[in-house]
């Protein structure tokens, strides 16, 4: 840029070295736009290489099965029994290999992103976008939690209007919709997010959605302050569970890197432990408190009273929340348990 003014030749100058630098940048993108169509051929002849192998796979798979199974003549061998077993093995491996390569291929969205979103490629290219997007998502979460803290704190001991309670609750079903827009694109990219955990979100965002429509009235006060004190202790819960998370996230990244040489597996195998066996009495109590949620408002579907179906149908979205989020949460303790106990060395 011209800082003062400047005489023609200066000007011609300057106007010469920026058609150089435009050449450059023409030749620049011309270059990055040849790039990409090689890497939108590599990636439907891998995607398509895939499949293929996929499908042969699973031919071999139960041939295989078939072989073992009848015995042919002639009889197999011990060394020909060993070897079957050796393919099914790397078999095995090879589809979880699959599954990783797929992480960094664009695929077809699942029913659920392609109605939110249409057609449109959410894989990230990178592990360096897909661990940003990742700790974005788990960021979102912890800034909605103040807020979903303070909304539920201020409902419950400062105000108490219906229309505040409305506009909490559609907070929560905006949030609860938003997380399972952002963990279908977390699963399209790799994540290992169980399915209950998504699902855990549809049924909070009809819960929400249901506490949204109970109009006012005896019964509805009856379950309000039960409902706010739920809502804060949840929110503390999942402020333990942010720290938590981002922990591990962090501590795989680096793992994964190789740029902390102070972190070991064993060391991250540690501190998961002390994290998960701190977090794991509070979201019980948290599960526990959902039961007594759904346990309190069929009783009062049992009042004369009671004429809102809303309270049936939230008493039975807590007792299908405490049942999957109880069930769920044993299952992926005992899984650590046992990958810890099989292969310490290994994650
Ligand atoms: N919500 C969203 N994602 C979750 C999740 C949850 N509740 N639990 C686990 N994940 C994700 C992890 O971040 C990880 O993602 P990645 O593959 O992209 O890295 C993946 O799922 C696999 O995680 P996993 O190793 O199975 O579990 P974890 O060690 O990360 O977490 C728990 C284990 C038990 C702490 C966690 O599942 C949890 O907090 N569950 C309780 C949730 C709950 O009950 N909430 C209500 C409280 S009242």
């Amino acid at each position: 840029m011209l800082s003062s003014p400047a005489g023609v030749s200066e000007c011609f100058r300057e106007w010469e070295d920026l058609e150089k630098d435009y050449q450059q940048i023409l030749d620049t993108h011309r270059l990055y736009k040849q790039k990409l169509e090689e890497v939108t051929k590599l990636q439907n002849s891998c995607s398509g290489a895939i499949s293929r192998q996929r499908k042969k796979l699973k031919e071999l798979t139960s041939s295989l099965e078939k072989c073992k199974k009848k015995h042919p003549t002639p009889k197999l061998s011990p060394e020909e029994f060993e070897s079957i077993a050796e393919i099914q093995e790397s078999i095995k491996d090879k589809k979880d290999n699959f599954l990783e390569m797929e992480a960094f291929l664009p695929k077809k969205n699942g029913l659920y992103l392609s109605l939110v979103l249409g057609n449109v490629n959410v894989t990230l290219l990178n592990k360096l976008s897909k661990f940003a997007y990742k700790d974005e998502y788990e960021k979102f979460k912890l800034i909605v939690t103040v807020i979903v803290f303070l909304f539920s704190f201020t409902c419950n001991f400062l105000f108490s209007y219906r229309a505040l309670d409305a506009l909490f609750n559609f907070l929560l079903v905006w949030y609860y919709c938003t997380l399972t827009i952002r963990e279908g694109i977390l699963i399209s990219n790799g994540s290992r997010i169980k399915g209950w955990w998504v699902l855990h979100h549809y049924v909070s965002t009809f819960l929400s959605g249901v506490m949204l429509t109970w109009p006012d009235g005896d019964l509805y006060q009856m379950f309000r302050q039960q409902f706010l004190s739920y809502c804060l202790y949840q929110s503390f819960v999942q402020f333990l569970q942010y720290y938590y998370q981002s922990g591990c996230l962090y501590r795989l990244r680096a793992l994964g890197e190789g740029h902390n040489m102070d972190l070991t597996v064993e060391g991250f195998q540690s501190w998961m432990w002390r994290g998960l066996t701190f977090l794991l009495p509070f979201l019980f109590f948290g599960h526990f408190w959902q039961l007594y949620n759904s346990i309190t408002l069929f009783k009062m579907f049992q009042l004369q009273e009671c004429k809102e179906w809303q309270v049936v149908m939230c008493g039975c979205s807590y007792l299908v929340l405490f049942m999957g989020n109880f069930l769920t949460t044993l299952g992926v303790v005992y899984q650590k348990y046992i990958i810890n106990q099989d292969k310490p060395k290994s994650l």
